[in-house]
């Protein structure tokens, strides 16, 4: 049971060697020991509605191609050519029945079978195998339109892998029976700084919020964040957390502030009862699935007095390390598929204020990022000066307004999480943690 999960308080001390923030060795061995065995989020379906849609794609540094084929299934295939290897299809987004190269012209089709071989017959003979050089293809699942893909044949099952994790993303992503939608698409750009950076924050880091972000706050720009000052982190299997606040909804109340009146009897019908109470008590959420997947729900805009429905917003992100000091991040707002077109914008510019790239929120986190890899260089820093995850070593169990699985602490400003994620990590990178 995930409640037997325990996240062990007595260490003298919870660094992590500044190596892991800036030596190339480090990321390297991360693409084989962390990404290579976890689901990574590829996109979202409805990126790619039609057959012959595609988007291109990174797994780590692999580069690959989200595609539906003819046949209407998701294939995720690696974006390069069985013949020798030169990148395959050249554009970021696009629809086309065949990927043909364009060094030799190998065709193959939207499923990744290999289909022309220019002169095949003449050059290679008749009894030349066409189907043992089709594209690499992952495996490939998903969760509520989100989109996953690991090529590791060992690795349980997306659902597996979420656990109890799903409990709460549902209560995001499952508030319609018309589903989700990601109705301005994805936004990708790359930012200078360590993604494990951008990683334990996301998983937990409320310390930083009134400190780095004292700007937005001071524009209300998260109204419901603000007020509160109970909260619980969450940790999973597989290296998994998030952090709640409570609203100010009563225990008892069946309200989904941010969402549209007349939806609330139905998302109370969708979500378990558990669900619907949980949610209705801590729509404030911001959670990482492990290792490279994060999301920050916010009930309500807030500050912003423009007149306009105050959507609730949910930002997808994901954050692909290019290099120890660089990575490549890319958002997407997901909804309820059938939602107001009113509604979708409100929640829309909402993100773009707090967390787009270059919002409020996004700016002041990216800034303090970087300026870790400004000192990574000096030899004393890096003898000296460890990344301190010590903070609140002595939280305990304590739900007596929040009852969702996972191991839960009532601790709404603490490093539990990023200790969480750390443990996990260092484990799979089969360090001494
Ligand atoms: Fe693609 Fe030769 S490298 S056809
Ligand atoms: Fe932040």
């Amino acid at each position: 049971s995930p409640r037997e999960l325990t996240v062990s308080v007595d260490d003298d001390r919870f660094d992590v060697p500044r190596a892991y923030f800036a030596d190339a060795d480090v990321w390297r061995r991360e693409l084989e020991a962390v990404f290579r065995h976890a689901w990574l989020l590829i996109g979202h379906e409805s990126e790619v509605p039609a057959p012959g849609d595609y988007v291109t794609r990174r797994m780590g540094l692999d580069e690959v191609v989200l595609v539906r084929s003819e046949a209407g299934e998701l294939h995720v295939l690696l974006n390069s050519c069985t013949h020798r290897g030169t990148l395959l299809c050249k554009a970021d987004v696009g629809n086309t029945s065949h990927f043909r190269c364009g060094y030799h012209g190998w065709t193959f089709g939207n499923d990744g079978t290999l289909r022309g071989v220019p002169r095949g017959r003449e050059l290679y003979g008749k009894d030349f195998d066409k189907s043992q050089l089709g594209l690499r293809a992952a495996r490939v699942d998903s969760f509520h339109g989100l989109v996953f893909a690991t090529f590791d044949q060992e690795l349980c099952s997306l659902p597996d892998y979420l656990g109890p994790m799903a409990f709460y993303l549902e209560c995001i992503l499952g508030v319609s029976p018309a589903g989700t939608d990601a109705p301005y698409g994805s936004f990708r750009f790359t930012h200078l700084g360590n993604w494990k950076l951008e990683a334990d924050n996301l998983a937990g880091d409320g310390y930083h919020l009134r400190h780095a972000h004292r700007a937005g706050f001071e524009m209300g720009l998260m109204g419901a964040q603000a007020g509160s000052v109970e909260g619980v982190c969450v940790q999973f299997e597989h290296g998994h957390a998030l952090r709640a606040q409570r609203t100010a909804t009563d225990a008892e109340e069946q309200a989904f502030p941010g969402y549209p009146e007349d939806r609330w009897p139905e998302i109370a019908t969708q979500l378990s009862p558990e669900q619907a109470r949980m949610f209705a008590h801590s729509t404030v959420m911001h959670g990482l699935v492990f290792p490279n997947m994060a999301f920050v729900h916010t009930p309500r805009a807030g500050g912003f007095d423009d007149g306009e429905v105050d959507a609730a917003m949910m930002q997808v992100r994901l954050f692909n390390p290019l290099g120890p000091d660089e990575t490549e991040e890319l958002n997407w707002l997901v909804t309820p598929r059938d939602y107001p077109e009113d509604w979708k914008l409100s929640a829309f510019k909402t993100m773009q204020r707090q967390h787009g790239a270059t919002a409020f929120f996004e700016s002041d986190d990216l800034e303090n990022f970087r300026r870790m890899l400004q000192v990574n260089g000096g030899r004393e820093t890096n003898r000296l000066v460890p990344a301190n995850f010590d903070l609140a070593r002595d939280v305990a169990p304590f739900t007596p307004w929040f009852d969702g699985p996972g191991n839960v602490v009532g601790a709404d400003v603490s490093e539990v999480n990023q200790r969480w994620f750390y443990r996990h990590y260092l484990e799979m990178m089969g360090a001494d943690a």
